[in-house]
Order: structure tokens, then C-alpha cells, then sequence
């Protein structure tokens, strides 16, 4: 079996560009190893920037997030008793909108499906060979495909950031973990209300007029079985009404997980004809709602380089992707790390900490050029020349 591309992951990287791909006659075959009904459903990241919105319509899968995604203007940052709006819209003239990575995932693979495209679930134990030739070869248990370039856009957890010699990783870990669920209830507020608290942070978001979506921050061995759905509604109550005159709706839980927190970089991105998007790359910690729109932004840049080279046979946007993609890498990891520790309690932590971490949310809140700033990464950073994926 050949093609042209061949994709491990089906996640948001993985599909979108196999979609951009598509769009510029380029062929590529995705290979996932968990079924269709996992991934469509697994619960996930929520923001999307304004650029990844924009990138969606361009891609021709904007439609459901047109009718259904929810466009905010600002959040609210709530610390020592009171609320401050960022007003997006104001400082920076974007916004963004709230709609669940799994259904950007559901509407790619229809997207791909309806074309006749190649996505294949349930494909396990991927090797990869040839890598450094012009012809590198995906294995699989019961198979294996030729092509002429290899992605892998298999998150965190996956294979491929193990076949780039030469790698050197940047990683930070953090003192907490985030337990989020989603919950049959409408949501208490209009926008995205992220929380420091004395007991921890905590987050709300929505997923539709009648499902919210709410973060706590636990600690980093927190168990699931430690936090039956009454503590769970009383801690976030806690953390939540705390002097605000707010009370948080509460309803069934739905989903319930905790996700680890890490930023992690990963350098190359790249190894001859093997190429690395999003997760699989690099990991920013969620407070910042950058993960699932740096994975997008990698496979503007990807898409844009694979397509120059079969339309011209150009090299030279592949043999850039690193750089071209690094900077944005850093700018965001930079800005999830400043959100994170900004709006968490270090469980290690002293007075000082305490009063560093007021005095940033104090000055994001009372400076118009800090709120800029939070405003201008939040939204997105707009794409540079170079950076439009055809
Ligand atoms: P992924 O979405 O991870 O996709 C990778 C795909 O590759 C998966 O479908 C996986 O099953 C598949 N795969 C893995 N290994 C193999 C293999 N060997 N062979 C074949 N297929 C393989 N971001 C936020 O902004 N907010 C959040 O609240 C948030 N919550 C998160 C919760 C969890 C549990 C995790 C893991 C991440 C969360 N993120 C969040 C981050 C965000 O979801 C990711 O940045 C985003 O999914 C990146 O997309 P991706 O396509 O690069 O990787
Ligand atoms: C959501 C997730 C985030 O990581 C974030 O910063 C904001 C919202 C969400 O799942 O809705």
C-alpha cells in the first residue's frame, strides 16, 4: 500500500491536515489506534482561538461550529473576592469561540470520510523505518504503507517523537492536576471564569446552553474514587461563590477525569522524511487553552511546506519547519506557564508566592497593556507571513 502522506493520529492535528492536505490535492492516510467512537467522544480541550476558527471555515469544516460553537468577547479573571472582565474584543479586536475538541474531531473525520479519504482506526503497533531515504515505510500489526513522507501527530503518549535522533526535551512539571467534568446543567455564567482561590484554581466553561464544563485544581495524585460528585460540587461551590454574589448551577455529572499538568518542548521537530505535530512535539499545561490551537497552528505551517513540494518541489519550507513553528512553541508555553502559575496555589509554596501571584493578577487587572497582552496570546496570536497554509 502507498501514499503520500502517511498520518499517525487521529486527533486535531492529525485530521486537520490531512483535510489541508486534501484541499491541495495532496494525498495521506491516517492511522489511529484507538476506534472511531473513542476518539469522537473523549473529552477534551474547548477554546478555540480565532485564528483555529478561521482555519476550520477555511478548511470547509466551519459549518456545525458556525451553528453551534459559542463566540465570547473576554473571560473573567476572579481573585481576592472580585471579578475583572478582559474584554477581547476591546483590547485587541478578536474573540473567541467555545466549542468541544471532540466535536472538531467528529466534524474532520466526517469531513474525511465524505471524501473518501483514508482514516483507519484500530491500527496497532506502528513502527516506522527508511526514515532518512526517500521512500520511509509505516508498519502496522497486519500491514504496511509506503510513502514519501511520515507525520506523526500521535500526542503525548505516542511513538514517533522517539524516532527523531538527536532530541532534546525542555520539560517543567507542576504541583497540581486539573480534575474537570462536564455536567447536564446550564451554565452559571456567559463567559469562561477562571478562578484563584486560597483552596486552589478552578475554572468555568461550557460546552452548550445546557452543558457546563468545570475545572478543579487537585493534587497531583489525586484519585477519582477520592472525589465522589458531592465533593466535587461542594469544593467548587467553595472556590467559585466565595464572596462574589454567584451561585454555581449544579446538575448530573457526566464526565469525569483529571488530567496531569506538564509543559514539555521537544527539539527537532523533524527527522528526514518524519515530521512532528502538536502533543506529540510539544505540551503546554490547559490554563492558557493553547494545546489544541498550537497542534493547529504546527499543520498550517506542515500543510503549507508538503504542499510546496509537490506543487513546486520545494525543500526549503520542510527544512524550516522547526524554526518556522518554535517561536509560536515558545510563546505559548511561555504564556500557559505564566496563566498556571499566576492563577494556582502552589501547594509548596509560601507567603511570598502568594503575594507575587496576587500582585500579576492585581497588575492584569489594573493595566491595560497587561491585559492586552493576556488578551492578544488568549485570542491567538494572529499567523505571520508564511504562515497561511497554501
Ligand atoms: P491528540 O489529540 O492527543 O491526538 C493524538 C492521537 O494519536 C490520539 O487519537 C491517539 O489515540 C493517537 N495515538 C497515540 N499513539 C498512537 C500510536 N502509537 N499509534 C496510532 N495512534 C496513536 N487542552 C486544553 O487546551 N484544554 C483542556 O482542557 C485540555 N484537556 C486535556 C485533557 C487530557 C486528558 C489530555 C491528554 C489533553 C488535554 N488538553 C487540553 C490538550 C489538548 O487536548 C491537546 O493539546 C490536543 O489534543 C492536541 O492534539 P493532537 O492532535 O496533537 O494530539
Ligand atoms: C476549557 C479548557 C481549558 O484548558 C481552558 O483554559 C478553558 C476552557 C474547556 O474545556 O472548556
Amino acid at each position: 500500500m502507498r501514499t503520500q502522506v502517511g498520518i499517525v493520529g487521529a486527533g486535531p492535528a492529525g485530521l486537520l491536515l490531512s483535510q489541508l492536505l486534501h484541499l491541495q490535492g495532496v494525498d495521506s492516510a491516517v492511522l489511529e489506534c484507538r476506534d472511531r467512537e473513542y476518539v469522537e467522544h473523549r473529552v477534551r480541550a474547548g477554546v478555540l482561538e480565532h485564528g483555529s476558527a478561521e482555519t476550520l471555515r477555511e478548511a470547509g469544516v466551519g459549518k456545525r461550529l458556525d451553528a453551534e460553537g459559542m463566540r465570547h468577547e473576554g473571560i473573567e479573571l476572579r481573585f481576592g473576592h472580585h471579578g475583572h472582565r478582559i474584554d477581547f474584543a476591546d483590547l485587541v479586536g478578536r474573540t473567541i469561540t467555545v466549542y468541544g475538541q471532540q466535536e472538531v474531531v467528529k466534524d474532520l473525520i466526517a469531513a474525511r470520510v465524505d471524501a473518501g479519504g483514508d482514516v483507519r482506526f484500530e491500527i496497532t503497533d506502528i513502527a516506522f523505518s527508511g526514515l532518512d531515504g526517500a521512500r520511509p515505510r509505516i508498519t502496522f500489526a497486519g500491514g504496511a504503507l509506503e510513502c514519501d513522507f511520515v507525520v506523526g501527530a500521535d500526542g503525548s503518549h505516542g511513538v514517533s517523537r522517539g524516532y527523531v535522533s538527536g532530541l532534546t526535551t525542555y520539560e517543567r512539571g507542576y504541583p497540581y492536576a486539573w480534575l474537570g467534568i462536564l455536567a447536564q446543567v446550564p451554565p452559571s455564567a456567559h463567559e469562561l471564569i477562571y478562578t484563584r482561590h486560597e483552596r486552589g484554581f478552578a475554572l468555568h466553561s461550557m460546552r452548550s446552553p445546557s452543558i457546563t464544563r468545570l475545572y478543579l485544581q487537585v493534587t497531583p495524585d489525586a484519585q477519582l474514587e477520592a472525589w465522589p460528585d458531592e465533593r466535587i460540587w461542594s469544593e467548587l461551590s467553595t472556590r467559585f461563590t466565595d464572596g462574589a454574589g454567584f451561585s454555581l448551577s449544579e446538575g448530573p455529572v457526566l464526565d469525569k477525569g483529571i488530567t496531569p499538568m506538564r509543559s514539555a518542548v521537544a527539539t527537532p521537530m523533524q527527522y528526514g522524511r518524519l515530521f512532528l505535530a502538536g502533543d506529540a512535539a510539544h505540551i503546554v499545561p490547559p490554563t492558557g487553552a493553547k494545546g489544541m490551537n498550537l497542534a493547529m497552528a504546527d499543520v498550517r505551517v506542515l500543510a503549507r511546506a508538503i504542499a510546496g513540494y509537490y506543487a513546486d518541489g520545494r525543500t526549503d519550507l520542510l527544512a524550516a519547519y522547526t524554526d518556522t513553528v518554535s517561536s509560536r512553541v515558545w510563546r505559548y508555553t511561555q504564556f500557559s506557564w505564566w496563566m498556571t502559575s499566576m492563577l494556582h496555589v502552589d501547594p509548596h509554596g509560601d507567603a511570598f508566592d502568594e503575594q507575587l501571584a496576587a500582585a500579576a493578577l492585581r497588575y492584569v487587572a489594573s493595566s491595560r497593556p497587561m491585559a492586552t497582552a493576556l488578551a492578544e496570546n488568549y485570542t491567538g496570536l494572529p499567523y505571520a507571513e508564511g504562515w497561511s497554509y497554501r
